[in-house]
């Protein structure tokens, strides 16, 4: 299955591609994880998209464009991906509708992940994530056994640097212009399916498969 998992930042988006990955054995495709591990690893990639990043905006669409085009042709991703943030934008959105046409493939289904912008700003802000294999938690809904301490790899937790409330208020702005108008995108497309993100990652995680489960 080819999936995509669209909604605004903090709706549970990652939390549950990582959980989907698993259970349909295809990866989950994050742009955000591929940008932060380049810019951890100060690569070229890193450099030129960090400030964009820690200030909430978006990396242009060329740069996140070519990263999908390389991950996409990778074996594992042969049997179908969730692609987790990616695409954001319209001409995001357009060139990723040329690259599986040119491999006479499509996407299957896109999940479009809504909550209150109150309940966003509460996850974000608890957020923690593990540099060392991408495990998310939150200090309040989803703590590590271990605090500050990744249960799966045992690294130090990290509070992302665009979890604090200017750049989550700019990347919820970002997210109105820029993002919202895929939904439309898809909908006209007949590939949305709107998933309620409130409930526990458990309640998030029944949601989703039960809106899956037709089209597998
Ligand atoms: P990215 O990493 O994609 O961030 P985002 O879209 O803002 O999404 P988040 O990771 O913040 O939220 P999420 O929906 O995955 O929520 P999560 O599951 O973690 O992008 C970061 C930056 O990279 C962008 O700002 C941009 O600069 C750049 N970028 C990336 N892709 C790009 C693109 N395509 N084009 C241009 N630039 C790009 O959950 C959040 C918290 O809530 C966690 O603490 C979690 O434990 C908790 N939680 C999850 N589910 C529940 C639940 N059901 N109940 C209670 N708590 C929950």
């Amino acid at each position: 299955m080819r999936l995509i998992f669209l909604g605004p930042p903090g709706v549970g988006k990652g939390t549950q591609a990582q959980r989907l990955s698993g259970r349909l054995r295809i990866p989950k495709i994050s742009t955000g994880d591929i940008l932060r591990e380049a810019v951890e690893k100060k690569t070229e990639l890193g450099v030129r998209a960090r400030g964009y990043m820690e200030s909430g905006g978006l990396v242009p669409d060329e740069v996140v464009v070519g990263i999908i085009r390389e991950r996409i042709k990778e074996p594992d991703a042969a049997g179908g991906f969730i692609l987790d943030g990616f695409p954001r934008t319209r001409p995001q959105a357009e060139a990723l509708d040329r690259m599986l046409g040119d491999r006479n493939e499509g996407i299957d289904a896109v999940l479009d992940f809504k909550l209150s912008e109150m309940q966003l700003i509460e996850r974000l802000s608890g957020r923690r994530s593990c540099p060392g294999c991408n495990a998310i938690y939150h200090v309040e809904f989803n703590p590590p056994r271990q605090m500050g301490r990744c249960d799966r790899c045992g690294e130090p937790l990290v509070q992302r640097k665009d979890d604090h409330p200017e750049p989550i208020r700019k990347r919820l702005e970002v997210y109105r212009a820029q993002t919202v108008p895929l939904i439309d995108y898809y909908q006209s497309r007949g590939r949305r399916l709107e998933i309620d993100g409130s409930g526990t990652p458990e309640e998030v995680f029944r949601k989703v498969t039960a809106a899956i489960d037709p089209i597998q």
